[in-house]
């Protein structure tokens, strides 16, 4: 094939992703993970995580190359995630993307994190319409983006003010005694709940409030306190009830905000990505809403919406069709590039 075979590193939190994509056509996608060496934390712990990557690297670079029945000699491009981040981590992928890239004699692409969750949609459904709007919603992040071209413009419309979506869902998993990370759990539990049973409150969906800005922290502290009054007056904690409530709170907010930058932007195409992008509520909420408002909904497979090295290596494989100059050889880490 004459397409670009792009090698993707993405070590921005911890996982360790390898994907190697040539055109717009997943080869291989191969990922470790730290997650049970983070658990009894209740988060993750960066220097675990950095430490994990340094340790995968290598192995996980030989799985992907022999899933995809290719050698590091096919490679055309090497694509990396610079940015954002935790620091230590994204240094370690940042370091091995460059030393294939200098020992293979190829073109190294930084790219962002945020701007890779939107572009492994186009592994499934093919080229993205532009503009869409674009809403990541992952355990670090909590953005709408508005993206007139994937390869070199996407502007923040906006993000979470304190907690990410994924982040709540987390904490509220540890208030309800489920396991880390909790948002698959929280997504199970909710299933024999009931989502009305509870009302807890929707952040920053009044009138003067930023429209496209998010707050999940005072709906956590509002589960937490609410399991509390429950316990102090030793009654039983109806978990499936707290989870379907809880979950419904951010979802509506998610949907309505995503639906807003949509028709505020006149944009009718929207992609969600990240982590948080696998809950089944917010699947199901997000089809129905934007087919009442004539959107076009796109959503990567749940097992691409988490991180992975496949979506580096698609927004990588985008930058090199698109002809944009591949990164300087000082290129960097930034732990929060917008
Ligand atoms: O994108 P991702 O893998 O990593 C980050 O960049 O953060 O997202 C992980 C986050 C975690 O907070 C996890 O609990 C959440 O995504 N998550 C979910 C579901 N699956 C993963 N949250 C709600 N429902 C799910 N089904
Ligand atoms: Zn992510």
């Amino acid at each position: 094939s004459d397409q670009p075979l792009v090698l993707g590193f993405e070590t921005s939190c911890d996982e360790t992703g390898i994907g190697l994509v040539r055109g717009s056509t997943l080869l291989s996608d191969a990922l470790a993970t730290s997650v049970a060496e983070h658990e009894r934390f209740g988060g993750v712990v960066p220097e675990i995580a950095s430490r994990a990557h340094l340790e995968a690297m290598v192995p996980t670079v030989h799985r992907a190359l022999a899933d995809a029945g290719v050698t590091l000699g096919d490679v055309d491009a090497v694509a990396v995630t610079a940015g954002p981040g935790l620091t230590g981590a994204l240094l370690v992928g940042v370091a091995a993307a460059k030393a294939y890239a200098l020992a293979l004699d190829r073109p190294l692409y930084g790219v962002n994190h945020l701007a890779a969750h939107v572009a492994v949609d186009e592994l499934e459904h093919g080229r993205l319409a532009e503009p869409s709007i674009a809403m990541l919603v992952s355990g670090g992040h909590s953005s709408l983006l508005l993206v007139p071209d994937l390869s070199q413009d996407v502007q923040p419309l906006g993000q979470t003010i304190d907690d990410a979506a994924g982040e709540a869902f987390d904490k509220v998993a540890r208030v309800l005694g489920l396991p880390f990370p909790g948002g698959p759990y929280v997504d199970r539990a909710a299933r024999d709940g009931d989502p009305a049973s509870i009302a807890f409150p929707r952040g920053l969906t009044g009138q003067r409030d930023a429209p496209y800005d998010f707050s999940f922290s005072g709906l956590k502290t509002a589960v937490a306190r609410w399991v509390e009054a429950r316990e102090r007056a030793g009654e039983p904690v109806p978990v499936p009830d707290v989870a379907a409530a809880f979950q419904e709170a951010v979802v509506d907010v998610l949907t309505a905000k995503a639906v807003r930058a949509c028709r505020d932007h006149g944009v009718d195409h929207l992609v969600i990505g990240g982590g948080v992008a696998a809950n089944s509520r917010l699947r199901a909420l997000a089809s129905e809403r934007c087919a009442a408002a004539g959107i076009v909904l796109r959503t990567p497979s749940p097992r691409l919406c988490t991180d992975n090295g496949a979506m580096v290596a698609a927004l990588g494989s985008r930058l090199v069709q698109a002809g944009v100059a591949p990164s300087d050889p000082s290129l960097g880490a930034d732990s929060s590039m917008p």
